[in-house]
C-alpha cells in the first residue's frame, strides 16, 4: 500500500505536464477559465477588472515597451516605469562625453526637459479575439504542409487587413499552440515617448553582468519615460505640440511592502518559451547550440571587457553592446546547466514513451500520432549540421562588427549594378546608409574589432565543418595557411567600411561606379560569401526541417491536450500580453543553503568595491544609506528593501513588467530570473524558478531622496493597503 502511494507520488513528480499553480504565462482572454484558481491564490479582483474590452481595466495600464520589454503607466499624465536595462539603448543614444547620462543619470526638471527618442514606441493591447476558424478556412487534412501554410498566410493577411482600424492601430494575427489556435491582436502604437529620468549606471545596473541572472540582487533597475499624444489623445509622431497622454487606466503604487507567501501577479509581454519541445528539441538547444554560441560570445566579451576597462570612451561606446551579448551568453550557460540538473531530456524521453503507448493503444490515434517521435528524431538529426553551420555564420562572421556593418550595404550594391536603376533610388538609399554610417562609427573602436575579427575568424577556421565554409573564406584560408593575422591587418587597412570619411564621401555623391567598387571590398566579399552559403545551402534545409518540426509540434500538442484529458495547457509565450501568478517566495539552491526572499541596502555596501566597476557605489547613495535617510520608503522592519523574489513564470520580454498585489496595486518591477531557474523557458521547476523584482519602494526612494525628483512621485498615486 505504502509502496503504491510512494510510486504514485514519484510518477506525479515526474510528470512534466502536472502543472503547478504558478506555472504558465496565460493570455488574458483565458481569464474566465483561470480566475477561480487565481482568486484561490490570493487575487481580490474580478476577471472584468483585469481584462475588459468594454471598460477600462488593468490591461490598459500595461504597454509593450519598444519591441522587447514591458512598461507600466503610473500617472494620469502618461508616466511609465520600465527597467533601466530596457531604457538603456535610449539613454545611451542621448549620452555624449560632455553629458554622459548613462553613467551619471538623467532627471528632467520639467516636462519641457523630457527628451524625445526617435524610433522608440510603446504599444497597448486594445483587444484580442480568437480567429482560429477564419484562419483555418480552406485547410484540409490531406493538404501538404506547404499548401496549408500558404492558405493560412492568405487568410491571415485578409483578417489583418479587414481588422485595421486606421492610423495608430495595428492588427496582428498570432499562432498559439504551434498553430492549433490563432488570435487577432488589435494594438495601438504611440511613437512619441520621452525620457524623463534614469538613475546613474552604478544604481540602475549595479552588479552589472557579474550579478546578472543571479540572486541576491541590489540593482535599481528602473527608468522613467512619458508617452506624448496629439491634442485629442491619439498616437502621433514627435511634435512640440504633443501633450502628455491621458491613459484609460494607471496603477496605484503600494507602499506596503511584501511578505513571504503574498500573492503576486505579473502582466507583460513575454517573448518566447518552448515548453512543449520534444526531448530531441531540448537536446539540440541545451547541449548542442548553447555551448557553441557561448564559446563564440566568450571571445568577444573577453576582448570587449579588456578594452572597456582601459578606456572611458570605449566603455561608453560598448556598454550596451557588451550587456546584450553577455546577457544571452550567461543565460544560455544557466539554461543548459538547469536542463542537465533536471534531466529534462531523459524525462521528456520517458513521457514520450508514455504518450506513444497511449497513442498506439487506439487505431485512429496511432495513425495520427504514432510516427511523431521517430519523425522528430530523424528531422533533428538532419537539421543538426546545418543548424550548427548557421550559428557559425550568425555568431561568427556576423559577430565581427565590420562585416555585419558591410552587410547592410547589400541593397545599394545590388541597385548600383542594375542598368535601369533610378538615380533617385540610389540617392535615397545612400542617404539612409549615410545616417547608419554615422551611427555605426559613433560607437565603434576599430582596434577592438580587429581583435574580435582575428579571434572569430581563427575559430571559424578551426571549428567550422569544411563543407559549410563560404567560398571566399576558403580562398583566404588556403593562402593564409591557418594564420589569420595578416589577412585581418589587410582587411582593416584596405576596406572602405573601416574608413568612415571615405565611406561618407562615397555616400554623399553616390555614383553607380563608386558604389560598384564596394562590391569588391574584402569586408563585403567575405560577409556576402557567408550570406550566399547561408541562403543557398544552410537556410533551405533549416527551413524545411523547422517546418517539419513545427508541424510535428502542432500535432504533438494537439495530442497532448487529449492525452491530458482536455486540461487547459498554457500556450508558449509569443510576445503577446500574458498574466503569470505566483507568490513571494524564497528558495534553496543547494543543500544547506537558503536564500531569503528580499535584499536590503546593507547588501549594496557589502558588495561595494571601488576597484570593480560593477560594484562601485554612488557616493550620494552611500551617504543616504549611512545616514539612514530612507523617508517613508523604509520597510516596517526598519530596513530599506531593494529587491525580492517570487515564483511567477516569466521570460525575456517580462523586463519592466509590473508586479501587482491582489488588489492590483504596483509592488515592484520584474527585471530578471535567478541562476538556478534560467531553464524555465524549456522547463519550469516550481522548486527553483524565481523571478527577481525591484521593490517599488526602492525605486521611489531613488527618485525622491537620491534624485530629488519629487515632481514625479507627486504624480503617482501612493496607497498603503
Ligand atoms: N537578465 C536580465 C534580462 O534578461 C537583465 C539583463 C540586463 N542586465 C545586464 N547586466 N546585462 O534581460
Ligand atoms: N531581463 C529579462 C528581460 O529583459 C527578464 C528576465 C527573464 O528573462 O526572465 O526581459
Amino acid at each position: 500500500m505504502e509502496k503504491t502511494i510512494i510510486f504514485i507520488l514519484f510518477i506525479l513528480n515526474f510528470l512534466p505536464f502536472s502543472l503547478k499553480a504558478e506555472e504558465g504565462m496565460w493570455p488574458p482572454v483565458f481569464l474566465s477559465q483561470r480566475i477561480g484558481e487565481m482568486q484561490k491564490m490570493g487575487l481580490k479582483m474580478t476577471a472584468e477588472e483585469i481584462y475588459s474590452i468594454n471598460n477600462s481595466s488593468l490591461k490598459d495600464a500595461i504597454v509593450q515597451f519598444g519591441s522587447g520589454c514591458t512598461g507600466v503607466l503610473v500617472s494620469e499624465k502618461g508616466l511609465i516605469l520600465t527597467n533601466h536595462h530596457c531604457g538603456f539603448g535610449s539613454i545611451q543614444k542621448q549620452s555624449r562625453m560632455e553629458h554622459d547620462y548613462l553613467t551619471n543619470g538623467f532627471w528632467a526638471g520639467s516636462m519641457e526637459e523630457e527628451l524625445p527618442n526617435p524610433g522608440l514606441t510603446v504599444t497597448f493591447l486594445v483587444r484580442m479575439e480568437d480567429v482560429s476558424i477564419k484562419v483555418m478556412e480552406g485547410v484540409t487534412a490531406s493538404m501538404t504542409e506547404l499548401d496549408r501554410a500558404a492558405v493560412i498566410k492568405k487568410n491571415i493577411e485578409k483578417i489583418e487587413k479587414g481588422a485595421s482600424q486606421g492610423a495608430g492601430f495595428e492588427a496582428k494575427v498570432k499562432p498559439f499552440y504551434y498553430g492549433n489556435q490563432y488570435f487577432l491582436c488589435i494594438n495601438e502604437v504611440f511613437k512619441d515617448v520621452r525620457l524623463v529620468g534614469a538613475p546613474p549606471s552604478n544604481i540602475g545596473s549595479f552588479g552589472g553582468d557579474t550579478d546578472n541572472w543571479a540572486w541576491p540582487r541590489h540593482t535599481g533597475d528602473f527608468s522613467i519615460f512619458r508617452i506624448y499624444a496629439s491634442k485629442d489623445n491619439k498616437p502621433a509622431d514627435y511634435s512640440k505640440e504633443n501633450v502628455p497622454y491621458k491613459p484609460k487606466k494607471y496603477l496605484s503604487v503600494s507602499m506596503k511592502g511584501v511578505e513571504k507567501g503574498d500573492f503576486t501577479m505579473i502582466f507583460g509581454f513575454p517573448g518566447t518559451t518552448k515548453e512543449y519541445l520534444t526531448s530531441y528539441g531540448v537536446d539540440l538547444i541545451a547541449f548542442k547550440e548553447n555551448p557553441v554560441k557561448v564559446s563564440f560570445r566568450q571571445q568577444r566579451l573577453d576582448i570587449m571587457k579588456n578594452a572597456m576597462a582601459s578606456d572611458r570612451r570605449t566603455r561608453m561606446q560598448y556598454a550596451s553592446k557588451h550587456a546584450g551579448i553577455a546577457n544571452g551568453w550567461k543565460k544560455m550557460m544557466g539554461e543548459s546547466k538547469g536542463i542537465e540538473r533536471l534531466g529534462t531530456v531523459g524525462r521528456k524521453h520517458e513521457e514520450e514513451k508514455g504518450f506513444a503507448e497511449w497513442a498506439n493503444a487506439d487505431q485512429a490515434r496511432a495513425i495520427k500520432y504514432g510516427a511523431l517521435f521517430n519523425a522528430a528524431e530523424k528531422t533533428y538529426k538532419r537539421l543538426y549540421p546545418y543548424d550548427l553551420a548557421g550559428i557559425f555564420v550568425t555568431e561568427g562572421f556576423q559577430g565581427i562588427e565590420l562585416l555585419k556593418f558591410a552587410s547592410g550595404f547589400k541593397d545599394i550594391i545590388k541597385l548600383s549594378s542594375q542598368k535601369d536603376a533610378k538615380e533617385s533610388d540610389l540617392v535615397k538609399n545612400a542617404e539612409k546608409l549615410r545616417s547608419a554610417t554615422l551611427t555605426f562609427f559613433k560607437d565603434y573602436q576599430q582596434s577592438l574589432d580587429r581583435k574580435v575579427a582575428l579571434a572569430l575568424l581563427t575559430m571559424i577556421s578551426n571549428k567550422m565543418s569544411q563543407e559549410f565554409k563560404p567560398d571566399f573564406f576558403k580562398e583566404i584560408e588556403k593562402k593564409q595557411h591557418g594564420k589569420w593575422a595578416g589577412f585581418v591587418d589587410r582587411l582593416f587597412a584596405t576596406s572602405v567600411f573601416a574608413d568612415s570619411s571615405k565611406l561618407i564621401q562615397i555616400l554623399s555623391e553616390p555614383g553607380a561606379k563608386s558604389l560598384r567598387k564596394l562590391a569588391k571590398d574584402p569586408a563585403y566579399l567575405l560577409i556576402a560569401s557567408s550570406a550566399i552559403m547561408m541562403d543557398k545551402t544552410i537556410s533551405p534545409v533549416m527551413l524545411e526541417c523547422n517546418r517539419t518540426i513545427d508541424s510535428l509540434q502542432r500535432i504533438y500538442i494537439e495530442g497532448l491536450m487529449h492525452y491530458e484529458n482536455g486540461r487547459l495547457l498554457y500556450p508558449d509565450a509569443n510576445s503577446t500580453m500574458r498574466i503569470a501568478c505566483g507568490k513571494v517566495d524564497d528558495y534553496s539552491p543547494e543543500d544547506a543553503v537558503n536564500y531569503r526572499y528580499f535584499t536590503t541596502v546593507a547588501g549594496i555596501l557589502q558588495k561595494e568595491n571601488p576597484d570593480i566597476y560593477d560594484y562601485v557605489v554612488d557616493p550620494k547613495l552611500k551617504n543616504l544609506i549611512l545616514s539612514r535617510d530612507f523617508g517613508e520608503y523604509v520597510d516596517k522592519d526598519g530596513t530599506m528593501h531593494v529587491a525580492f523574489t517570487a515564483s511567477n513564470h516569466t521570460t525575456g520580454g517580462n523586463s519592466g513588467s509590473p508586479v501587482l498585489d491582489g488588489n492590483g496595486s504596483l509592488i515592484g518591477l520584474n527585471f530578471d530570473r535567478n541562476w538556478e531557474g534560467t531553464m524555465s523557458d524549456l522547463q519550469y521547476d516550481p522548486d527553483q524558478c524565481r523571478n527577481i523584482i525591484l521593490d517599488i519602494r526602492y525605486c521611489l526612494f531613488i527618485i525622491d531622496r537620491f534624485a530629488g525628483a519629487q515632481r514625479l512621485v507627486n504624480e503617482m498615486k501612493l496607497v498603503n493597503d
